[in-house]
């Protein structure tokens, strides 16, 4: 399968924070649309592509929207402070640059501090390089959001990049549905807003379709670097199949399908016990009067940081794995 290196690389550099989900979604909509039947917005923003079936309704969700800090304050020296959009960690973006929508450039520093153990994200600013609240103001206001500012790097076997939490998803999405032969499974591949925030899009989203099964795409951490929390999940073994994170506990009818898929078409795949953190799925599986699910992920080392590094080996996996069960006959 060949690695569409130049895809990935325009997926991550598309700024798309949580609630800021326009750019993504016209670029993955110009992307898929000559291979689904129809496509649609809701409304809070998830792009909804559908592969019509008379078989099973298959809810597919990844989201699109990427963590991201969001200015509350200007200073007189124009200094601006901000606020968490998901998960942001203090210790990860010391020194880190951010870019804004219209592609100003700041560099995340803190305050002095006795003890750099009480870094917080309200002791730390971003500096943009100006020197006035007037001049700031030109290029920021507040409740503006920028992210982390991406530098695109792969090699052979990997693929290093800042908001692979989840444009990868996207991509496996976007590459399974360009793979995908003919399936009687009515297939609704939803691209979701708001995840990072607590898993938004995909609660309305399910709710409108309501699906037999759902399937997330999206990261999961690995424990295969130097003395990491124990976790069985390494890069190069294959699509991660989920069992358990904080949101969800997988179907077993979902997991088992999972695994014979996975073992009929010769598929590397591992199991994945992930002790904190959820996606799309938690909120799918508890829709209406409930939807087996699960999650296909990608294993991934320093998630939430701009240098989110996964294997293309996996990557190509999880293309399978998805491909695959797409095309399958399921039965519940
Ligand atoms: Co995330
Ligand atoms: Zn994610």
């Amino acid at each position: 399968m060949e690695f569409n290196g130049q895809l990935l690389k325009k997926l991550v550099d598309t700024y798309s924070p949580s609630g800021m989900e326009e750019r993504i979604k016209d670029v993955i909509a110009e992307e898929i649309k000559d291979y689904v039947d129809e496509m649609k917005v809701d409304t809070l923003g998830n792009l909804i592509a559908r592969k019509k079936g008379n078989g099973k309704k298959i809810m597919i969700a990844g989201h699109m929207d990427q963590i991201g800090l969001m200015i509350t304050d200007i200073d007189e020296k124009g200094f601006l402070r901000f606020t968490n959009v998901g998960g942001i960690s203090p210790f990860i973006s010391l020194n880190q640059r951010v870019i804004f929508e219209n592609g100003t450039i700041g560099v995340i520093h803190c305050e002095h501090l006795e003890d750099i153990g009480k870094m917080k994200l309200d002791k730390m600013f971003i500096d943009i390089g100006v020197s006035s609240k007037e001049e700031a103001e030109k290029q920021v206001m507040i409740g503006d959001v920028c992210v982390y500012h991406n530098s695109y790097y792969e090699n052979e076997n990997r693929v290093m990049t800042g908001a692979l939490d989840d444009r990868i998803g996207c991509y496996v999405m976007i590459e399974a549905l360009k793979q995908l032969s003919r399936t009687e499974n009515d297939i609704y591949m939803v691209f979701t807003v708001q995840e990072e925030v607590g898993l938004r899009g995909a609660k309305t989203s399910a709710f409108g379709i309501n699906p037999d099964i759902g399937i997330s795409l999206d990261v999961t951490a690995t424990g295969d670097t130097p003395k990491a929390r124990p976790m069985a999940v390494s890069l190069d073994k294959g699509a991660a199949i989920k069992v358990k994170d904080n949101s969800l506990i997988t179907h077993p009818k979902i997991r088992k399908i999972m695994i014979e898929t996975a073992k009929e078409n010769n598929i590397d795949y591992q199991f994945e016990v992930l002790e904190y953190g959820g996606t799309d799925s938690g909120a799918i599986h508890i829709t209406r009067e409930g939807v087996p699910s699960g999650v296909i992920s990608i294993p991934t080392r320093y998630i939430h940081t701009s240098s989110e590094l996964a294997s293309k080996k996996d990557i190509n996996s999880c293309i399978s794995l998805l491909t695959k069960m797409l095309e399958k006959n399921i039965e519940l």
